[in-house]
């Protein structure tokens, strides 16, 4: 077990995926002085999840759980932070949603690459009027506490939205995935042409996250208080 683990509660950001990483770190490294934020990388962790679930949500807690299981016995306080997000454009019927990173159909049938996707959206949306857009962030939380007072786990998910418009080319060069053609309703800039601390300050993701902490915070405040019962697993 890591020595740190013993009166701290780790969480662990079930993601591979760096751009993820750099954007949730900075909202979730001050929630707690007890609270120490790792990702897979920081650990030597190195686990791909196949998003086979036809939701969201169903795949961020199958990423959530798959980090909880490899994890077991690694920390006395451990929650697993995992993200699912979709664009999901009105004029596409909500497409491509939960299949946003698979979105371009790739003729060598490698997975494609974020540039592909979106020249694939662009190429898709050419001459169309209605170019409204969502994106949504689904976030699970797993958690496996171990306390004098008895074992507690739990499974949470939460969910950040924010609405926009698909532009008719890229712009900005900040960001990944969708963000150059992603247009914020209300600021008239896409997410590429904003900071990390600017995307964090409005973001689908921000937004789950800051749900998220604020539910974590509850589930861990009665993770201690003396009336729980002890979980029965
Ligand atoms: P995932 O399944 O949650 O990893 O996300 C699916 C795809 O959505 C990613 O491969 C990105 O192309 C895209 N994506 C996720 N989050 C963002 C974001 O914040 N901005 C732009 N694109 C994103």
């Amino acid at each position: 077990m890591d020595p740190v683990s013993e009166n701290r509660t780790a969480i662990v950001l079930a993601t591979g995926n760096r751009d993820k990483v750099k954007e949730m770190r900075p909202l979730l490294e001050n929630i707690s002085p007890s609270i120490d934020v790792f990702c897979l990388r920081d650990l030597g962790v190195e686990i791909e999840v196949d998003e086979t679930e036809e939701t969201l949500e169903g795949n961020a807690l199958l990423k959530a759980r798959a980090i909880i299981s490899h994890l077991a016995g690694r920390f006395r306080r451990m929650i697993a932070l995992a993200d699912d997000t979709g664009l999901e454009v009105d004029s596409l019927q909500g497409a491509p949603g939960v299949y946003s990173a698979r979105f371009a159909p790739m003729p060598d049938g490698r997975p494609p690459a974020y540039e592909d996707n979106v020249r694939y959206l662009l190429e898709r949306m050419q001459g169309v009027e209605n170019r409204k857009a969502h994106f949504r962030t689904v976030i699970a939380l797993k958690g496996c506490i171990q306390s004098a007072g008895g074992d507690f786990s739990f499974e949470h998910t939460c969910e950040g939205s924010v609405s926009g418009t698909i532009t008719l080319e890229r712009t900005g060069s900040e960001g990944f995935g969708y963000d150059p053609v992603f247009m914020v309703n209300g600021t008239g800039r896409t997410y590429a042409e904003m900071s990390i601390a600017e995307k964090n300050s409005l973001s689908h993701r921000a937004l789950a996250v800051r749900k998220a902490v604020a539910d974590l915070n509850n589930i861990l405040q009665q993770s201690s208080s003396p009336n729980r019962q002890p979980e029965k697993q």
